[in-house]
This record gives structure tokens, sequence and C-alpha cells, in this order.
């Protein structure tokens, strides 16, 4: 079922009503009225999609310290699998259309948010910000991204970077490549794919379709550079100029590097691989060092990483936020998990879990791992520019249609002629 247009859903009804009351079942909301909002109960209802492996494990590094600091409240798990929300945000959706909000839900900083601020969906936090003393606390760049006339709709819980590479270094080793080499360009890197294939293994794994337009972001974020990159998100670049032509022939080039079996799996899967020593390569963001980590590889000698070749200097990036719904049953549990969401112990716990870097300045990351050393000093230094696939530079409608136009193109549904225009039209509106 296709839930992502609003007339859809509107001429839904009863149907995605139905459904909701099936959700929150699951969920185990035992909220007894959702319509009017503002009322304060033990339950707060937390909407991720973090409902598995080492993102539940980061969610329940943020819930322990939402256990600490509010013992009187109750953390229920809204929790709607599938990585980057490819299930959680359709299913939202209906339920916001439906009025029966969760408590707070997970968006990504940047566009995604104002498509929930346009459709008045949630509220106005900046008042929280006064609160809590969080206007200090975050960089002033970011509260820009979460801010629209003067208001706050969120508070941010981390910050992702997209644009890495993961890699094995026992692969590239029976393939003869040294692990630490840097490749300068996509074509450096083909070089390397190529030694790889020779073996057998994989040369780059990848998943079902959202993975894929994460890894073409960065491969028009390689072929583009940062400007023109950044130019596709404010009409300064033309989708349908050759330099676009050309990043899309990179993206040709480099799926035909990947697993076969890819539209079945989500990205532990596809970074399973690497840790499994089946495929060399994977670009993924780095909620995959959580995944590292999880599964015990934390040397150099385990994995490897590095920005995806051609973007060395520039953090792709994405940050979660947590927002207080119009009509959230408990408003007052709702902003005590905000409260611990923007609480510098709260930020701690849960990005040292998830991979991430906190959003605040002032988290003690001193135990965070190197990788997240490495991603700290890089977010202070280098160029940073929106996330595609994680909704920081398009809103959901836009993504929406790029994913469809990619999926078209990566099962061989369209040619790269065709792929190119549905890319131009769907940011185009
Ligand atoms: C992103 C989200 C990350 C991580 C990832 C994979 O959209 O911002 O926190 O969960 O999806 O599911």
């Amino acid at each position: 079922m296709n839930l992502r247009s609003k007339k859809s859903l509107m001429a839904l009804g009863a149907g995605a009503a139905a459904l909701t009351l099936g959700l929150s079942a699951c969920s185990g909301d035992t909220s007894e009225s959702n319509d009017g909002g503002g009322s304060s109960g033990p339950e707060v209802e937390v909407f991720t999609w973090w409902a598995a492996g080492s993102e539940k494990a980061g969610l329940d590094a943020l819930v322990g310290v939402f256990n600490e600091q509010h013992p009187d409240l109750e953390f229920v798990n809204g929790a709607v699998a599938g990585g980057a929300g490819s299930a959680a945000k359709d299913l939202l959706q209906s339920r916001l259309q439906a009025g029966d909000a969760p408590d707070t839900f997970q968006a990504h900083a940047g566009a995604e948010l104002q498509d929930y601020i346009d459709a008045a969906q949630i509220q106005d936090v900046s008042d929280l910000y006064s609160e809590f003393g969080l206007t200090d606390a975050f960089p002033a760049d970011l509260i820009d991204r979460l801010t629209v006339d003067g208001a706050i709709y969120s508070v941010p819980s981390n910050i992702h970077r997209a644009n890495v590479v993961w890699a094995s270094p026992a692969v590239l080793e029976e393939a003869g490549l040294d692990p630490e080499a840097e490749y300068e360009s996509i074509d450096d890197w083909i070089v390397a794919l190529d030694a790889v294939q020779e073996t057998g293994k994989t040369p780059l794994s990848v998943a079902t379709t959202w993975t894929q337009v994460h890894l073409l972001e960065t491969v028009l974020l390689s072929s583009l550079g940062a400007e023109d990159y950044n130019g596709l998100w404010d009409g300064s670049t033309d989708w349908e100029s050759s330099e676009v032509t050309t990043a899309l022939e990179n993206f040709e080039i480099i799926m035909g590097y990947t697993n076969d079996d890819r539209d079945g799996l989500d990205w532990p899967d596809a970074t399973q691989q690497i840790i499994d020593g089946q495929a060399a390569f994977n670009v993924m963001g780095d909620w995959a060092e959580a995944a590292f980590a999880e599964a015990g590889a934390t040397s150099p000698e385990d994995y490897i990483y590095f920005p995806v070749p051609g973007t060395a200097g520039v953090f792709d990036f994405l940050a979660d936020s947590f927002t207080l719904p119009v009509g959230a049953p408990n408003e007052d549990g709702a902003k005590a998990w905000l409260e611990t969401v923007g609480s510098a112990e709260g930020q701690a716990a849960f990005n040292k879990a998830k991979g991430s870097i906190p959003a605040r300045t002032d988290a003690d990351t001193s135990d965070f791992s190197p990788y997240q050393q490495s991603a700290i000093e890089a977010w202070g230094s280098d160029v940073i520019v929106s996330s595609l696939a994680h909704g920081a530079a398009t809103p959901v409608a836009t993504l929406n249609q790029v994913s469809d136009a990619t999926s078209k193109f990566t099962t061989g549904a369209s040619d790269l002629a065709t792929f190119q225009s549905e890319l131009a039209a769907a940011v185009a509106g």
C-alpha cells in the first residue's frame, strides 16, 4: 500500500484509522484518548525507526538516561522497523492524519522538518530551549536549520555523517590492495573495485532502494563537488546538465560492482557483509560504526573507514531531531523526553552507542571511539552539505520521487536519460 500522498491518505479515511489502531496496540500504547492532546500520564510513546540491532542499542541508551531523569514516566516504544524510516515515515503520516499522534517522533533536521511544519503537525518548542538551557548548547548553524520564522520545532539528538566508506582490510589484502591506500576520485576507486571483482568477492555491498539513494547522493557529491551538489537543492545546478549526466554515469558504473541480492536487504545486512569478509567496501552513514562495535570489530585490522572518494574535507550531514506533535496525548511526558534528548548526559550516552556525535557542543565525548573522534574533528573543520537520503536536503515528497526513479533505474526499468529527467522533475516539484 502506498500511503505517500496526502490526498490518498484523506481518501483512505477509515482504512488508515484501522491501521492506526493496530499499530497503537502493537506498540503498547494504552492511552485512552488521543484526540485532544496535552494530558499528562505516565506513558510516553516515542516513535522512531530504531527497532533493532545497534540502532535499538542507541535508543536503549537514551531510554536509560530518560528513566534516571524521569523515574515517574514510562517509555513506550513506538518503533517501526526499516532503515532510514523507509516504513516508519508513511505509517507516521497516516497516524498524524488520523489524529493519532505519538507523544513524540523522530524526524530529520532540514527540509523534512519543513513538511511537518507546513502541515501544522508539530509545535514550536522554543520555550523549551529557554527552559532547558538549550539555546547556546547547539551550534548556531544547526539551530538555523531547525528554525522557521523565529520558531524552533524540534530538539536534535545527534549529528550523523553520510559520506563514509567502510571496508574490510582482509578482503582488500586478498585482492592485493593496500588497506591504507587513499582514493582521490571515483575513477581511482574503480581500479580497486576491479581488483576485488577478480577475487570473486563483492566489491561494494549495498541494500534496498534507500541505501542506493544514499550511495547516489555521495556519488553526486564526489562527482560535482560541494558547491554544485548544494546547487542541486537550491536550483543553481541544472539537473539536466552534462555534469550531472557524468555523475549518473559514475553511479551506474559503481552500481555494477554491487551484490545482486541488494533489493531484499536493509543496511545492517550490507554492513554485515563487510564484517563477515564477503564484501570489500560499503558506503553508509556512521550508524554503521555502531554495528561494527556491536560485532566486536574495533581495530583497524577489523575494519577501516574513509570519506567517499572525492569527498574528503566535506561532511555530508544529517541530524535526527525529536518533535512535539500537535495533539500529542501526553505533552508533559513528551517535553520530559525532549529534555533528556537535549541534555548533555542524554547526548553522551545516546551518541556513544549510536556511532554519531552529539549535537551539543559540551557533551562528554572523551570515551568515544577513534572513528567518532575523527567525525568530531571533521564536523568542526569540513564543509557541511545536506544529505538527500536522510531528509536534510529535500522534502519527503521529493525524496519519495527520487527513490522511485532510482529503483526503476537500478532494476533496469529505465535508462540513464530517463533517470536523469525523472530526477530533474522530482526536485523541480
Ligand atoms: C537515518 C537516521 C539514522 C539511522 C539511519 C538508518 O535516516 O537518521 O539515525 O537510523 O537512518 O536507519
